[in-house]
């Protein structure tokens, strides 16, 4: 990764105030329940954005070794104002001033090594990365848990990407060694021990490399889909709904597409709680079953794999994975399997080869250790 302070020295001519790091993330299990009110249970990556960062005079700008050009805004103005890969930065800079804050002016210089469009939520480190400079810079009075709703809020509405609020909380309020045990409804969290290496174990992280496909469009169609279904069933959101009688409630939608989308949203908030239960316990292995069963529900009732990540999991599994499952928001990006340590080599290369026979790009590994949240470095 390059050094981010010789970037912003290079490019202001000044140096900056302070470095700010914000990761990746990758979810061990509960998909698309965050913008349904439900629960997740994401770790951060060691891949991060850093951001260099001082105060400037007036607006705000930014540059990065990553990106196009260098971009500067007196004003993040309406929504939309600022396009491009700077809008994330515009958007934190709007929702801080929507929220009745006052961001400092600011130059910001930016790096990541968090991998591009692999599912993994580059766009959230760099919302996270540039809010929590800017908090600091400032020296805003702004908890932890307020955070991540800000950042969200610039990608929903500046940005006009309708996510939920996993990969900015993941961001935000990880810490190394555990998973983050959040209810997207009340914003509490509960840190779950996920020291997979002190049980021989480790999570692999295969990024499908599959080219995304529809993805806005669809994730915008399912979370309308689960909207609507929570508004025909008469619950403020399907987190609400139970799973005692689920197969009852059901016959309630004319929709059977609707009914599975429901189905997925349902028992996956059940599979997360069920998950935090055993890791609660110490009973980390075990959790792979629960993995598997996400998987399954995601290809079969919310529809959101595609082939790459189904053949990366089948061909996780064969190899001896105790669990395997796409992680994020779908149509391609990573999948992750619980293995044992020693076996990583192994099961990678099994990917590769099921990869190889099915004629898809050769797939990436790598080896994912829970890691802290952001942080001033
Ligand atoms: C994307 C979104 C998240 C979440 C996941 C699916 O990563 O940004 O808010 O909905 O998809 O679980």
């Amino acid at each position: 990764m390059t050094d981010v302070a010789t970037i912003f020295r290079d490019h202001y001519g000044a140096e900056p105030e302070g470095l700010w790091a914000a990761p990746g993330r990758v979810n061990l299990i509960g998909e698309h329940t965050d913008y349904n009110d439900g629960f997740v249970l994401p770790f951060a990556l060691p891949e991060r954005v850093i951001a260099a960062a001082g105060r400037a005079d007036a607006g705000w700008a930014v540059c990065s070794d990553l990106q196009g050009e260098p971009v500067s805004f007196d004003d993040p103005g309406e929504p939309g104002t600022v396009t491009g890969w700077a809008a994330y930065v515009a958007g934190v800079v709007w929702a801080l001033r929507d929220a009745g804050y006052e961001p400092p002016p600011a130059r910001i210089a930016l790096t990541s090594d968090v991998p591009l469009g692999a599912g993994v939520s580059s766009s959230a480190a760099l919302e996270s990365a540039v809010l929590t400079a800017l908090i600091d810079l400032g020296g805003l009075d702004i908890p932890a848990h307020e955070r991540p709703a800000l950042a969200q809020r610039g990608e929903n509405v500046y940005v006009g990407a309708p996510t939920g609020i996993m990969d900015q909380s993941a961001s935000i309020r990880c810490e190394a060694g555990r998973a983050l045990f959040l209810d997207c409804r009340s914003q509490e969290v509960e840190q779950i021990p996920f020291d997979v290496a002190a049980e021989g174990l480790a999570v692999l992280v295969v990024n499908s490399n599959a080219p995304h496909r529809h993805v806005d469009g669809e994730y915008g169609a399912r979370r309308k889909s689960c909207e609507e279904a929570a508004r025909l069933l008469g619950v403020p959101a399907l987190r609400d709904v139970s799973t005692d009688g689920l197969d009852q409630t059901l016959k309630q939608l004319d929709d059977e597409v609707m009914r599975r989308r429901v189905r997925h949203v349902v028992t996956e908030d059940q599979r997360v709680l069920d998950t935090v239960a055993l890791l609660r316990s110490g009973r980390i292995r075990e959790i792979g079953p629960l993995m598997t069963a996400s998987h399954a529900s995601m290809r079969e009732d919310f529809e959101i794999t595609v082939a790459e990540v189904d053949v990366a999991v089948e061909a996780a599994l064969m190899a001896g994975a105790y669990g395997a499952r796409m992680t994020g928001g779908g149509f391609g990006g990573c999948i992750l399997a619980l293995i044992d340590a020693d076996r990583a080599d192994a099961i990678a290369s099994a990917i590769a080869e099921a990869y190889a026979k099915h004629g898809f790009t050769a797939p990436t590994p790598f080896v994912a250790v829970p890691s802290k949240g952001a942080t001033r470095l």
